[in-house]
């Protein structure tokens, strides 16, 4: 079979399509998938670039979708013929969050799925939701569930509230379909006139553009009248968090959720604290969660915009593709 391996210390020149044995059969409650679809996120793309330094030959890719080859002894949750999607966190199962690292992230702290099979016990994956594609049910992993999560765990979200998404990004994405579709109000920013307007399209009902407006919390207020929003999908950081306590209503919720613009940096406590904002730190979330998204997304029918797919061979340029930042939505890989 095909795998993509990543020599250290990592740089998308370091990937490489190597031929390896096929995994075995799968002992009693394993699996054996056949990978079909992975997805490009953040933090892969973090990983292969040498940013997050990774055991040499890893196999990188923390999304994975596929179907069922061969189910092992005692496996009742799956059948042959069944469509899977991976989960980020393979231990954590249920529950509030019990982890706050990556060593067990596949594509991380151990190999991930740019891999054309794989056996592994079945609790690592959840169902995909009927009628998605492969590579669609990909985005799922990491960019749908913490989007979900943000919102709907965290959150809890409800009719009538108003969410704020930064960028458009696969996290940011998600976030607008599940508020639109769940009956929020949604404000989006975007540095490109361009992507607004398909931000538009998707049903934003304000958007701004960061670069233009860079104190987008003032103009935020102005359209809530000047109440401010109930969520903010804070996928910026440092630099945008200030702008995001600007925004957000008396009472309301940051999801903190990326690093886009830096690491750490200053925080203006006293007009957090005036506001009585809540500031959520949050990584993905438990296998629980992602199969009450799958569910979720059955109901509400929501279909994840994916702006391009490469194939496995292809993946550096796929990478090239997000670093160049003009994505929209996620960029899948199709194996
Ligand atoms: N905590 C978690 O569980 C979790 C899970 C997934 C992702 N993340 C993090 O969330 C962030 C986004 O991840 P992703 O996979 O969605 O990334 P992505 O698909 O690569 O999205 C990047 C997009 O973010 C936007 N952006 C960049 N700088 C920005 C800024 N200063 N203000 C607002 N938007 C900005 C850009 O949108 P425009 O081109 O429209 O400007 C860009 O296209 C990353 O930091 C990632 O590590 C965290």
């Amino acid at each position: 079979m095909k795998v993509v391996t990543l020599r250290s210390p990592g740089g998308l020149d370091q990937l490489q399509v190597v031929e390896r044995d096929a995994p075995g059969e799968p002992g009693p409650g394993e699996i054996r998938v056949r990978v079909k679809a992975s997805s490009l996120n953040f933090h892969d793309y973090g990983v292969v670039s040498g940013m997050i330094p990774a055991d040499d030959g890893r196999i990188p890719m923390s999304d994975g979708a596929g179907v069922v080859e061969v189910v092992g002894d005692g496996v009742e949750e799956f059948s042959v013929g069944d469509a899977v999607v991976s989960t980020f966190f393979p231990h954590w199962l249920d529950g509030s969050a019990r982890v706050a690292d990556f060593k067990t992230t596949p594509g991380d702290g151990i190999d991930g799925y740019a891999r054309e099979q794989v056996t592994r016990p079945a609790t690592w994956f959840t169902h995909a939701p009927r009628g998605y594609s492969h590579e669609e049910a990909a985005t799922l992993t990491t960019a749908g569930l913490t989007a979900w999560r943000a919102l709907v765990v965290d959150g809890n979200l409800k009719a009538g509230d108003t969410v704020l998404t930064l960028g458009t990004g696969g996290v940011s994405i998600f976030a607008l379909q599940f508020a639109k579709a769940m009956g929020a109000r949604v404000i989006s920013t975007s540095s490109s006139d361009e992507k607004i307007e398909k931000l538009k399209e998707l049903g934003a009902d304000h958007t701004i553009n960061y670069k233009s407006e860079p104190e987008w919390g003032k103009k935020v207020k102005a359209l809530t009248d000047g109440r401010g929003v109930d969520h903010v999908i804070e996928v910026g950081g440092p630099g945008t968090l200030p702008q995001s306590i600007d925004a957000v209503c008396i009472g309301g919720h940051i999801a903190l959720i990326g690093i886009l613009t830096g690491r750490g940096g200053e925080v203006p406590t006293i007009k957090l604290m005036a506001k009585q904002a809540r500031l959520q730190g949050l990584i993905v979330g438990s296998r629980t969660q992602q199969q009450e998204m799958v569910r979720g997304i059955e109901a509400i029918g929501v279909r994840p915009i994916i702006d391009s797919t490469f194939a496995l061979g292809e993946i550096a340029d796929a990478f090239r593709h997000e670093e160049a930042g003009r994505h929209f939505g996620k960029i899948c890989l199709s194996l």
